[in-house]
């Protein structure tokens, strides 16, 4: 395979960042690289692949015909430049939520839906952190059973909300050690030793964004629209991985031992499950690395009809909650017979 034009938008970010280690780390062909950022970044330099690069203006960009472009600048942003890129014959890759559930735009996990990735329309949609993690784990287990309902709780890590928030829960841990009075500017309420009701905004149906966001894209990636999802999300004090425990009611009787079996064999996923040890997953573990962990799989004990199953996983949202996934999707992509490279 010959290199690409890839654009990374967003570069300064959380994601942009663990962007370009996952684009490194993976060997993705690069001829022409463009770290992109809005104007306050422009000028500043950076290193990929032992090169050094300026980070340029976004809005100054010039796309081209067979670029890829790994976006994770905020919704608002995709929106200003989507038409300008796709006019260029540009492929995007978005991690925001400005198009996820848009009808005919593709929304991929590869291990779940990868083949979703052959009908786009110039734009493909990274899910949702938390959307993320859930699916790449419960895909096997829905292969041995269609899933009715889950009962969700997550625990979400400060790095969810970007850099600043990262920098803010390291900080405020630092005050509250000293005794001192903290001020939260990232986050409404402090984070550290605290956690709180996730900080999206409340919606029409009492859920909040990104409960709602989880319930939709979880259906879509599935697609099983009937999917029946009830979801508590929280904030809590970890600087880097998202964990949920999840209540499980399938369609037929699924063993814990098919469960651990299907997790085994699956990609993407690994089985964290030592009852002996009392060891399962854990964001310090699943931190930096590819795997969703998945484990504490045990039968529902409020139910007698071996229909139901507890799980709770951890994963890393910033690997394959956001710019691992994407990269795994532009590898898809740069494999499709109809793309056009630099060269093409
Ligand atoms: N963090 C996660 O775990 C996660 C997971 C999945 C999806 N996402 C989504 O990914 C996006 C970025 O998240 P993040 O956590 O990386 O946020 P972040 O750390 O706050 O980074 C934001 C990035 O966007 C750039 N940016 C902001 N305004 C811009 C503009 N007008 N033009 C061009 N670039 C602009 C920033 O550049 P400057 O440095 O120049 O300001 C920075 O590079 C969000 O939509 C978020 O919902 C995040």
């Amino acid at each position: 395979m010959s290199g690409h034009r890839l654009s990374v938008v967003g570069v300064t970010g959380a994601v942009g960042q663990v962007m370009l280690e996952c684009l490194a780390q993976r060997n993705f062909p690069v001829d022409e690289l463009y770290p992109l950022a809005s104007s306050r970044s422009a000028g500043k330099k950076l290193t990929f692949a032992g090169r050094e690069y300026t980070i340029q203006d976004l809005d100054k960009h010039e796309f081209k015909k067979g670029e890829i472009v790994l976006s994770s600048a905020g919704a608002s942003v995709t929106r200003t430049f989507r038409d300008r890129a796709i006019n260029a014959g540009a492929i995007i890759v978005d991690n925001t939520s400005a198009y996820r559930m848009e009808e005919g735009v593709p929304l991929v996990i590869p291990e779940v839906n990868g083949d979703q990735v052959a009908n786009h329309s110039g734009l493909i949609a990274n899910p949702n952190c938390c959307a993320a993690i859930l699916t790449v784990a419960l895909w096997p287990l829905y292969k041995l059973s269609r899933i009715k309902r889950l009962v969700i709780s997550t625990y979400q890590s400060a790095s969810g909300a970007g850099a600043a928030a990262m920098a803010e829960l390291e900080s405020q841990c630092g005050e509250v050690l000293e005794g001192k009075e903290v001020e939260p500017k990232v986050f409404p309420h402090p984070i550290a030793f605290n956690l709180f009701s996730h900080n999206a905004d409340i919606e029409p149906n009492g859920y909040n964004g990104e409960e709602n966001k989880v319930v939709a894209e979880t259906r879509k990636i599935f697609n099983d629209p009937d999917l029946a999802i009830a979801i508590t999300c929280v904030r809590v004090p970890v600087l880097r991985s998202h964990s949920e425990a999840v209540n499980i009611e399938f369609e037929d009787e699924v063993s814990v031992e098919q469960a651990c079996e299907a997790i085994r064999s699956a990609p993407g996923v690994r089985l964290v499950d030592d009852r002996e040890k009392n060891y399962f997953p854990m964001p310090i573990d699943s931190n930096g690395i590819d795997d969703v962990l998945v484990g504490r799989i045990r039968t529902d004990i409020s139910r007698n009809d071996g229909r139901g199953l507890e799980i709770f996983i951890s994963g890393d949202q910033l690997r394959k909650g956001a710019a691992l996934n994407a990269v795994q999707i532009a590898e898809k992509v740069v494999q499709m017979p109809i793309y056009e490279s630099v060269e093409g």
